[in-house]
């Protein structure tokens, strides 16, 4: 039974964390089994990690796969940086061998940066969706992945028609939806401009009748708005995805960035779910997260990487981010903490399983060296998420499996 010594990070409500010093933490068959002070006569046999620090593994609740070596491309706007970098970068992922390489440098780079769950996007050809699973399971990754669904106004090279992108989601789901604890389905219409009305309602229909988890891509930018309104007709964004049986409490919608009243409450009646991407929407000069509005509405908030428009899989980094990015709420580090945790395991429906270090949980944890002559004490938390950057990854375990660990 692996016995870990150290101090611990826990978050306790959006408005808390814990900070438990000197603790042992163990695990036995992926769960954790013991959680307590350390004790001398019960925990001789513990490894010491005391100048470490462990936390609940991050979750990312949007990332791209097939963007991961396109990160960085500078474009001042979603739609021309979509064309000029990240369609071709896709497009590459329709080899498989290129799709499996990717994949395993992908989700190395996630551990090393102590995520342990991730809701992914892949490129769209049925054949790089089932190498990110297969990669995802061999190296035992935590996570929801889709095949991006484009069947118009998209490149030749990424566009399939509605029937291909139709069966091979549900092939997908079908093939890993029970297939494993750690990995599962979801469905991923990229965004409302490059997917028809028909294949937005079969995939509609299909989730509701199976509660199963959709993500795309909502009101980001302003000419991606416009183009909508264009398609669409609708009074609004929100109310395309509405209306196409898209929202719901197994939907993950990115961005959500410019939103009138009448969006919100959509959202927040439907019970749709919010991936917050601040480095993403700030790379792309996409705007400001109104954070407060939507959090005052009820919606229930995780954070998101959105690499590639995002530079790094860092989780740390984005929390950061998240705090700068907002001109007028201060988001503390235990409110981060709360967004990269409990916030997205309660979204996955996985709160009872993941999310925060308990007994019985699952054992997914990140573990961080605290740099040299840092006071041990419940700063460390804002220190991670601030600079994290000095912060080194040495271990990372998803239900009780290593998968990354530096010494
Ligand atoms: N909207 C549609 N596709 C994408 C994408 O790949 N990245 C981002 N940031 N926004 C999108
Ligand atoms: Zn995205």
């Amino acid at each position: 039974m692996p016995k870990i010594r150290t101090n611990l990070i826990n978050p306790i409500s959006p408005d808390r964390a814990e900070f438990l010093a000197d603790h042992v933490i163990a695990y036995d068959d992926g769960v954790i089994s013991a959680l307590r002070p350390y004790d001398l006569t019960l925990d001789r046999d513990a490894e010491s990690a005391l100048d470490c620090m462990a936390l609940p593994g991050f979750i990312d609740l949007h990332v791209h796969l097939s963007q991961y070596r396109a990160r960085g491309r500078f474009e001042p706007a979603l739609l021309p940086w979509l064309e000029k970098h990240i369609f071709p970068a896709e497009a590459l992922s329709a080899h498989t061998d290129y799709a499996l390489e990717i994949a395993k440098d992908f989700f190395r780079a996630l551990f090393a940066a102590g995520t342990t769950t991730t809701v992914i996007y892949t490129a769209p050809f049925r054949q790089a969706c089932q190498a990110a699973f297969e990669v995802a399971e061999e190296l035992g990754a935590r996570a929801l992945i889709g095949m991006t669904l484009m069947d118009r106004n998209s490149p030749d090279a990424l566009l399939h028609d509605t029937s291909y992108a139709y069966e091979n989601s549900v092939a997908l789901r079908e093939r890993w939806h029970d297939r494993s604890t750690l990995l599962d389905y979801i469905f991923t219409p990229r965004f409302a401009p490059t997917c028809s009305t028909e294949l937005m309602e079969l995939i509609g229909e299909y989730a509701s009748a199976q509660s199963a988890f959709i993500q795309s891509h909502l009101s980001e930018n302003k000419d991606e708005i416009a183009w909508v309104k264009e398609l669409f007709g609708k009074a609004s964004y929100t109310q395309v995805y509405a209306d196409l049986g898209i929202l719901g409490p197994h939907t993950i919608m990115g961005h959500a960035i410019h939103l009138s009243e009448e969006e919100i409450a959509i959202l927040a009646e439907t019970q749709t779910a919010i991936a917050h991407c601040p480095d993403s929407n700030f790379f792309l000069k996409s705007g400001e997260f109104p954070y407060q509005r939507l959090w005052d509405a009820g919606l229930r908030i995780g954070l998101g990487s959105d690499v590639g428009a995002g530079t790094t899989l860092s989780m740390p980094h984005h929390a950061q981010m998240a705090n700068y990015r907002q001109s007028a709420c201060p988001l503390t580090p235990p409110r981060l903490l709360w967004h990269l945790t409990m916030a997205s395991a309660a979204i996955l429906g996985w709160q009872d399983r993941i999310g925060s270090l308990e007994l019985g949980k699952d054992a997914d944890l990140c573990v961080f060296r605290i740099p040299d002559g840092h006071s041990l004490d419940a700063g460390l938390l804002s220190s991670l998420f601030f600079y994290g950057a000095e912060f080194k990854t040495c271990r990372c375990i998803v239900r009780g499996r290593t998968v990354y660990s530096q010494d």
